[in-house]
């Protein structure tokens, strides 16, 4: 589905704010600050997850003051839709990654599934270990066994957009968390 300019302003005027830009730079501080402690001194690969974990990300390197470096991967299980299940990679990690201590970055542990997949993947793949910190934990029981090592804020069980995630594509690009109406 796409959305008319009328349709992505009206969804935003009725939005909820669930979470503040200030909020989520505390959360971001956290982490960074844990982070730090568990691998600062490990020159780490640190992978954004596109496109949702490019904001957090960014934000977040900002506050990894030691050596590290970057790349991406792109695995996405929801595509532009808000329901689904299928996990498709698009793009798999360029910079070698064997023998290397990872931080995968993404915006929202939901289910877990997404993250899960990745980190096995990586993991088996030859990566000495890996880490992954999600800005977001959404609160619910409908969790996969696997946990993130590093969580920014919990935010309830809704649809929610902002801060690199999106609303039918648009939105990234909001600072604060939102949850749609009705959703
Ligand atoms: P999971 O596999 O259930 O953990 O889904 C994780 C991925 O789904 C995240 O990386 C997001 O890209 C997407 N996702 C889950 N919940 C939301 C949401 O409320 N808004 C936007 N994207 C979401
Ligand atoms: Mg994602």
């Amino acid at each position: 589905m796409t959305i008319t300019y009328e349709q992505a302003i009206t969804v935003h005027e009725q939005a909820d704010q669930l979470i503040t830009g200030e909020q989520i730079a505390a959360g971001i501080d956290t982490m960074a600050r844990q982070i730090t402690d568990a691998m600062a001194e490990d020159m780490p690969l640190v992978l954004c997850v596109l496109n949702g974990g490019l904001i957090p990300m960014a934000q977040l390197l900002l506050k990894l003051q030691f050596p590290l470096e970057t790349d991406y991967l792109h695995a996405t299980r929801y595509g532009k839709k808000t329901v689904g299940t299928n996990l498709s990679w698009l793009a798999r990690p360029s910079v070698d990654f064997k023998d290397r201590t990872v931080l995968v970055v993404d915006d929202i542990f939901d289910e877990g599934h997404t993250l899960a997949a990745i980190c096995e993947y990586l993991q088996e793949a030859g990566a000495k270990q890996v880490y992954a910190a999600a800005l977001l934990n959404k609160v619910h029981d409908r969790k996969v066994e696997y946990r993130p090592d590093f969580i920014g804020l919990d935010v309830e069980d809704r649809f929610v957009y902002g801060f690199g995630m999106d609303y039918h594509g648009y939105f990234r690009n909001v600072e604060g968390i939102y949850a749609v109406k009705g959703m």
